[in-house]
């Protein structure tokens, strides 16, 4: 019997980072720190929240820092209680103890279709999510939980969507869809492309860092060809998969952040510091004083 409770989230983080560079010469992208926590760690949060119990890091060289920072840290925690730092010794255990992580490493950078496959043996024939670290939203609700509450309903793959204007579109695979009548913010797949230019563009839904998949992609994910930028393209996999079954396009509640782009970093952390208790009310007084 095929399960259908989505239990196993993939994170691709084998990406060279290089719209970060020089930060991401030696440290990789999904570690970089927005306010305190590892971009990666608030995708992780986000997959166990919304009741995923194995997280699939996707990783490739220099990359072993990921798997460390969600490993016990012995050594740490033995001098945080010798120096009676409960609070932090707590934090670090919160983060060791998040969940299971598996790591599978994608030997070469051949894009995010083939990041996918090569999670496949771990994932067997069950639906399973994938997060993009770098698209970090923040919602009432975890991103991934409103998905997963969606593809219990429609059973069948879905993809977060957001309404994208002027020329960035080009920057997202984007939605040929309508929407559902009885839910507007489900959206019928009828097609999709990767990164197209704004005049070819089938609409302004990009879709955004959250899939739920069903296994049949890994069948299609074997036969595509390279795509956008050379590169075996995930978008290009979920349009092989129209061909037998239906896909769903969801406009999430929350806002999203690319914290994978310089900008939108810069972006990200005065809005999470912002909301802060600890650190909010003086970073609020501190911004006041600054003449803009
Ligand atoms: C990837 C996907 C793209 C999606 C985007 C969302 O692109 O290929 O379809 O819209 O993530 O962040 P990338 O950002 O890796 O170029």
């Amino acid at each position: 019997m095929i399960r259908t409770k989505v239990r196993k989230a993939v994170f691709p983080a084998a990406g060279l980072g290089t719209r970060f560079l020089p930060a991401t010469k030696s440290i990789p992208k999904e570690m970089l720190a927005l306010v305190d926590k590892p971009i990666i760690q608030y995708g992780v949060e986000e997959a166990i929240a919304a009741g995923c119990e194995d997280i699939i890091v996707i990783t490739g060289r220099g990359k072993d820092c990921i798997e460390d920072h969600f490993d016990k840290s012995y050594e740490l925690e033995a001098l945080l209680e010798a120096r009676g730092k409960m609070d932090l010794l707590e934090m670090t255990r919160q983060v060791s103890s998040l969940a299971r992580i598996i790591s599978v490493r994608q030997k070469e950078s051949l894009g995010l279709g083939h990041a996918i496959l090569v999670a496949r043996d771990l994932i067997g024939d069950e639906p399973f999510a994938v997060i993009l670290p770098d698209d970090v939203i923040d919602a009432e609700v975890p991103c991934l939980k409103q998905m997963i509450d969606v593809y219990d309903k429609v059973q069948g793959s879905v993809l977060a969507t957001q309404e994208v204007e002027g020329p960035s579109i080009s920057s997202y695979g984007v939605l040929d869809c309508t929407p559902l009548a009885e839910d507007p913010r489900i959206l019928e797949v009828k097609n999709m492309v990767e990164k197209p230019t704004m005049e070819d563009a089938p609409s302004k839904n990009a879709i955004i860092g959250r899939y739920i998949l069903t296994p049949k992609i890994f069948d299609i994910l074997e036969r595509i060809k390279p795509g956008a930028g050379g590169e075996l393209q995930l978008t290009d996999g979920i349009k092989g998969l129209l061909q037998y079954e239906r896909v769903y396009g969801y406009k999430f509640e929350g806002k999203r952040h690319d914290a994978g782009d310089k900008f939108g970093m810069l972006k990200a952390t005065v809005e999470f510091a912002l909301k802060r208790e600890d650190l909010g009310p003086s970073f609020r007084e501190y911004l006041k004083t600054l003449s803009l």
